[in-house]
């Protein structure tokens, strides 16, 4: 297992007034190299909980494993840890501070001591594996980019650390239908052909599901459900008492399996509800 949280649990100003019980008693795993989406509504802690797994938060109870070891929190671990799992922070752009966009990817090779060599082949790198190729962009103000490139440069910037994880929070926020398409083709490749683990909150989920292998479920802190797609989304009331919409061919799919019919709530495309359909039609009317 990549990821283990042991009864993590994580409060807000502790001790004050103002205290939120954010995360309670988590128990989770994501597994190497699998593709994950964390579902929950708004305030459900979805952001508190991707800010442990590269030790931005350190649990106030409970505990995070990487790799089967426990976080101790020591500098040297912490360092080593941020670079191994790289997390996209929700809006990245507003985090610019670079001239160019290249001293942007650049930041964090340099921080790790590479040579100036080394340290543009790491920038070229990641920015190819985003498809911001037009050598133009590179000197470029990242504030001057679209809204699309900035995010796509934000997450070239954690790339040029050679994360072995991609965790990304709402990734796809803001941009429109074609920026969302780029940035949900990206992951797939990242995690399919670079073997990259991807934790991802999004609520596109006709668009995500395809992807995902894996699905947690986040209700006011706590960790709700855990599982494949069937077992996610067979479970819509629970889904719905957590705040979450499902996509319309979702809901259509589970009225049709309550009245009997063979059809998955899991269905999330019209295309494959379609093909479910003319299955189940050929079926029916075959003698
Ligand atoms: N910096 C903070 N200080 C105090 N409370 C916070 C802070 N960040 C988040 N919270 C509270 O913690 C809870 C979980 O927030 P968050 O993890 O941001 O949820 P989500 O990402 O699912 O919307 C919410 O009640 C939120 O108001
Ligand atoms: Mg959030």
């Amino acid at each position: 297992m990549f990821i283990r949280t042991e009864k993590l649990s994580y409060t807000y100003m502790p001790g004050t007034p103002f205290a939120v019980k954010a995360l309670r008693e988590v128990d989770l795993s994501v597994a190497r190299g699998s593709f994950t989406v964390l579902l929950g509504a708004s305030g459900s802690g979805k952001s508190t909980l991707l800010q442990h797994f590269n030790g931005l938060l350190r649990p106030r109870e409970g505990s995070i494993h990487i790799d089967g070891a426990p976080l101790t929190y020591r500098r040297g671990e912490l360092r080593e840890l941020r670079r191994r799992v790289g997390l996209v922070f929700q809006e990245p752009e507003t985090q610019f501070f670079s001239e160019t966009l290249f001293d942007e990817i650049a930041f964090a090779p340099r921080n790790f001591g590479l040579s100036p060599l080394q340290v543009e082949e790491r920038v070229e790198q990641a920015l190819h594996q985003v498809g911001l190729t037009d050598p133009a962009l590179k000197q470029r103000s990242p504030f001057h980019l679209s809204a699309g490139q900035q995010r796509l440069a934000a997450i070239a910037a954690v790339l040029a650390m050679q994360p072995r994880a991609l965790i990304l929070d709402e990734p796809g926020a803001g941009l429109d239908q074609a920026g969302q398409q780029r940035l949900l083709s990206l992951l797939q490749q990242l995690n399919r052909v670079a073997g990259m683990t991807v934790v991802v909150v999004t609520h596109r989920l006709e668009q995500i599901v395809p992807l995902a292998d894996h699905f947690l479920v986040l209700h006011r802190g706590r960790l709700v459900l855990e599982g494949s797609a069937g077992e996610i989304f067979s479970q819509q009331k629970v889904l719905q008492r957590c705040g979450l919409s499902l996509p319309p061919v979702m809901r259509l799919m589970q009225v049709l399996a309550d009245a009997g019919l063979p059809f998955s709530p899991a269905i999330h495309s019209l295309e494959e509800a379609r093909r479910e359909i003319n299955r189940w039609q050929k079926k029916v009317t075959s003698p």
